[in-house]
């Protein structure tokens, strides 16, 4: 008899992939051929974990206590998370209000499925770092993305909210430095969106995810606006851990008990030797490796971002953090899913299509990663250039 697949749940329908997956797996096929590409799509840092992590957790596995850990995180990482809060801004924050996660991923994942039930809304700007809208969904609710430009440095702001909050609205999150624009809010607007939000009884979530990673100074955190402000991090991007899935929340203490619940069914605990490894992540041979990574960081931008103005690439946002640079492209007259595939088969240089981050001007932007050395970044610049001379 044959057999048909199980059916899959209507939700999914609304799961959508990673387009740039596709577009890194051609370019995998090119480099099999033999042909050279640059990677510029790439959104993790191409630094290797600092060496005190790694020792770390080869020490704790060598020891080999690898059990689970409690739901909410190892206390003693707990506790250390909250001690960079002062010592990084100045702001106090207990340990009983941080939630070890799996990535900043599992973090988003628990505060949406703490605060979104059937039919409610979330708002957020598109272009977004796509898996929010996709967290929502899966919780039955709805993301309303909310077309944002440069103006607003691609952020929400108060009228936003005000606008497009009704009845079902329960949340508004945001990202700061943002994935895909590498751009900050303004923390006072930010601070007027939270009176906002808590005048609706609503609930706020900030992705500080790429903090660490701006250029232009420190970026305050959310956690100082209240202790009712639900912010999201990660070991992945500033400290280098993309692979060992460890991610944070500060989440407001009454909640912790039901965010808590609902860790200990969907992971039970977050992985045990990168708890051990994060451990050394706060020392000061640690810092000492990380802020010489933002250093380098920082001169990729400043040396790529120019070099794409002068190629006709409009950046109307000079991008604060993170490692992307959001660049319209309209001008060269062709649409960016297609920019980005020819680019790749011609010019040997992959870089992410607007398409991955939202609808809003999708086609006339493109994302360049600067997680390639200074000398990859130059040539995939010389590549593109004489790509667009020769179009
Ligand atoms: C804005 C933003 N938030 C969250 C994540 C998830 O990161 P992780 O789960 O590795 O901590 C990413 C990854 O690219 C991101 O760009």
């Amino acid at each position: 008899m044959k057999q048909s697949p199980p059916r899959l749940a209507t939700r999914l329908a609304g799961i959508e992939p990673f387009h740039v997956m596709a577009l890194l797996a051609r370019a995998k096929e090119l480099e099999a051929q033999g042909r050279s590409i640059i990677h510029m799509e790439i959104g993790e840092p191409d630094f290797q974990t600092p060496q005190p992590i790694v020792d770390a957790a080869l020490k704790a596995v060598a020891v080999g206590d690898m059990h689970y850990l409690p739901a909410l995180g190892m206390p003693a990482l707990r506790a250390a998370i909250a001690r960079d809060y002062g010592a990084r801004y100045g702001v106090d924050v207990s340990p009983s209000r941080i939630v070890v996660t799996p990535g900043a991923s599992g973090a988003l994942l628990l505060a949406v499925a703490a605060l979104v039930g059937s039919g409610d809304r979330v708002l957020m700007t598109d272009p977004t770092y796509p898996c929010n809208r996709h967290f929502v969904r899966l919780m039955e609710g709805e993301a309303r993305c909310l077309p944002v430009d440069a103006d607003s440095h691609y952020q929400l702001t108060p009228e936003l909210v005000r606008n497009h909050w009704d009845a079902r609205t329960v949340a508004v999150m945001i990202a700061s430095p943002a994935n895909p624009t590498g751009t900050l809010i303004d923390p006072a607007t930010l601070a007027v969106i939270a009176d906002e939000v808590r005048g609706r009884n609503g609930a706020l979530i900030v992705d500080e995810i790429y903090h660490g990673l701006t250029y232009e100074g420190d970026a305050p955190t959310a956690v100082a606006l209240g202790d009712d402000v639900f912010v999201i991090n990660s070991f992945s991007k500033y400290f280098g851990m993309t692979g060992w899935r460890l991610g944070w929340m500060v989440a407001p203490e009454t909640l912790v008990p039901a965010i808590e619940r609902v860790a200990q069914n969907v992971f039970l605990a977050a992985s045990t030797p990168a708890q051990h490894a994060a451990l050394a992540a706060f020392t000061p041979q640690t810092r000492e490796v990380l802020e010489a990574r933002r250093r380098a960081f920082r001169t990729r931008r400043d040396d790529l971002v120019p070099a794409l103005a002068a190629l006709g690439f409009d950046i109307a946002v000079k991008p604060e953090g993170a490692f992307y640079v959001y660049a319209r492209c309209d001008r060269f007259g062709i649409d960016s899913f297609a920019l980005a595939n020819e680019l790749l088969e011609r010019a040997g240089v992959a870089i992410t299509p607007g398409i991955d981050f939202g609808e809003h001007r999708a086609q006339q932007h493109v994302r360049f990663a600067y997680t390639t050395s200074l000398d990859n970044l130059r040539e995939g610049v010389r590549r593109l250039g004489e790509f667009l001379s020769n179009r």
